[in-house]
């Protein structure tokens, strides 16, 4: 799959999502200080925290959050940015970016920036699979073969593990709160409640409750093809903790704890991820 792939400073990107005019482009972004930012590595959740987001600031404002463009900050045409500016406040900007690959708006403003994590080993599974069952993109020819890229980090974005030894510096930086996949999943309400805290929404705890109801995988699942088109029953497959175990060897396995406790046993998000 290389051809379909390019590497912008060192880190590898999809030619169908990213292009160098873009990146070039994006390097003169004007950031708002009141951006939302949601920074995490392909399939750690994005779609589920931008939902919440979503809601969380149309219950605090009660205008429904309008953003025509594809959430993903460093995807889309270059004039993408030129078009941003007529977007009124609070926009939402996701992001697959290191740190150090920010636009300098974004680190100067000190926009917030809510990061979410996932356990490596789910993630993979998930990356594994959006690869092989969306029609549209390149499928690998087998899981041994993404794992082998995965962890070599010549996949999209790169590897997990510079992201996350790259955030992880950053992580409890005043304008910086990171969150877990595993986390939210053990209690959605507790999670939201601390994210709109977070962002400085203010909402009842009616208004928490109902926003969790609608952001469960089940609801979310069965909206999908209302919400994301044809692609939304592959954005939302599974939504579990775990299901790594059904795909990874015990030598796989082995080599990721490995590669984990290397890159990040001794730093407190290494503490926090869970498996
Ligand atoms: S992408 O393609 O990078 O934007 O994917 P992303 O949205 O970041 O991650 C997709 C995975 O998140 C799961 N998901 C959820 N899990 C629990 N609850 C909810 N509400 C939810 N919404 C999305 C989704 O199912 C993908 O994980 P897998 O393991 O593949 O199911």
């Amino acid at each position: 799959l290389s051809h379909l792939l390019f590497i912008h400073q060192g880190v590898h990107y999809p030619v169908t999502m990213c292009t160098p005019e873009t990146f070039q482009a994006l390097d003169a972004f004007e950031a708002r200080s009141d951006d939302v930012v949601l920074a995490s590595y392909p399939k750690c959740g994005s779609n589920w925290i931008l939902h919440i987001l979503r809601e969380l600031i149309f219950a605090d404002s009660k205008k429904k959050y309008d953003f025509p463009e594809f959430p993903v900050l460093e995807c889309g045409d270059p004039g993408k940015y030129q078009r941003m500016k007529q977007f009124p406040s609070p926009r939402i900007l996701a992001t697959h970016l290191h740190y150090d690959k920010l636009p300098e708006s974004i680190l100067k403003n000190k926009a917030k920036i809510l990061v979410i994590f996932r356990n490596p080993k789910d993630t993979a599974v998930s990356f594994f699979h959006f690869h092989n069952d969306v029609p549209d993109i390149p499928s690998y020819g087998s899981w041994d073969e993404f794992f082998r890229q995965f962890m070599g980090g010549q996949v999209s974005w790169g590897s997990y593990f510079d992201f996350a030894i790259n955030w992880n510096q950053h992580l409890h930086d005043d304008n910086v709160k990171f969150i877990l996949y595993e986390d939210l999943k053990e209690n959605l309400a507790a999670g939201i409640k601390q994210i709109a805290e977070f962002f400085g929404f203010s909402l009842t705890e009616e208004q928490i409750q109902t926003i969790s109801a609608q952001s469960t995988f089940q609801a979310m699942q069965a909206k999908s093809q209302e919400t994301h088109g044809a692609v939304g029953p592959f954005l939302f497959r599974k939504g579990e903790v775990g299901d790594w175990k059904n795909v990874f060897s015990e030598t796989q396995s082995q080599e990721m704890d490995d590669k984990f406790k290397e890159c990040l046993a001794d730093t407190p998000l290494g503490a926090k991820l869970k498996y």
